[in-house]
């Protein structure tokens, strides 16, 4: 495990006294010569925030027999495209899952696991879930008519906020420790995101896809409690200053 150490850090003020106190001085003495404030600049976002289009739609049922569902049992008043944004933000996400454990059983690989912290094969299965639940979300698409390969409006939002998750694990100078605080990031999006998700497919009459959504949730609340005792048990072990490297258990 590439354990955290005291270095050759010079991002801080702190690291030349001298230099900074000309920084400083100098910082007071010259304005900026750029002309603006906050305020120019939120009214020039709020500008182009009234000016822009949309992110992305949501494609019509690619199926005949979906249009029919679609304008039909389906809808109960409500609308179709609603259900099928959040499904594929849903799907987005676990596709992203299943990469971001991918990424991080790379890591374990390299630098072994710690005390108290995940065995190859717990992070494996936690793997095999996301990638459960993202073929649920293909299926539940599907039975919709709905084209499960389309990226929806939502399904670009949550990829762009997830980004950064994805980031972490695949940066190789982040240690293995250091990554779980992705998984942290992700596992309780995962697990509110799923219950909402449930709430609108019960709005939506969508009972066997709420109860199907359901089990997923409970393994979602697992994945956050593991997650959660691994950072608790690496963080303990780092605040000891313990030697944390064990032998990699490599998939046979
Ligand atoms: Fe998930
Ligand atoms: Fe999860």
């Amino acid at each position: 495990m590439k354990q955290i150490t005291t270095g050759t850090n010079t991002t801080g003020i702190a690291t030349s006294p001298l230099d900074s106190k000309e920084l400083i001085e100098a910082a007071r003495a010259i304005p900026p010569s750029s002309p603006g404030s906050e305020a120019d600049a939120a009214a020039v976002r709020t500008e182009y925030a009234r000016g822009s289009g949309t992110v992305g739609s949501v494609p019509p049922p690619a199926s005949l027999k979906g249009m029919v569902k679609a304008a039909g049992e389906l809808l109960q008043g409500r609308p179709p495209a609603l259900l099928i944004d959040k499904l594929g933000e849903r799907l987005q996400f676990e596709r992203s899952g299943t990469r971001l454990y991918e990424a991080l059983i790379a890591k374990y690989d390299a630098e072994g696991g710690f005390e108290g912290g995940p065995s190859r094969a717990d992070l494996e299965a936690i793997r095999d879930d996301e990638l459960r639940h993202f073929d649920l979300l293909r299926r539940a698409m599907e039975r919709l008519g709905a084209d499960p390969t389309a990226m929806t409006p939502a399904a670009d939002v949550i990829g762009l906020a997830s980004s950064g998750v994805l980031a972490v694990a695949a940066e190789p100078r982040i240690n293995f420790g250091q990554s779980l605080q992705a998984l942290l990031v992700a596992e309780l999006t995962d697990n509110d995101s799923w219950r909402m998700l449930i709430d609108l497919a019960v709005a939506y009459g969508q009972d066997d896809m709420a109860a199907e959504f359901r089990v997923a949730e409970q393994h979602e609340a697992r994945h956050l409690e593991l997650v959660r005792s691994w950072l608790s048990s690496r963080l303990a072990l780092d605040a000891r200053g313990a030697p944390t490297t064990t032998t990699p258990q490599r998939a046979a």
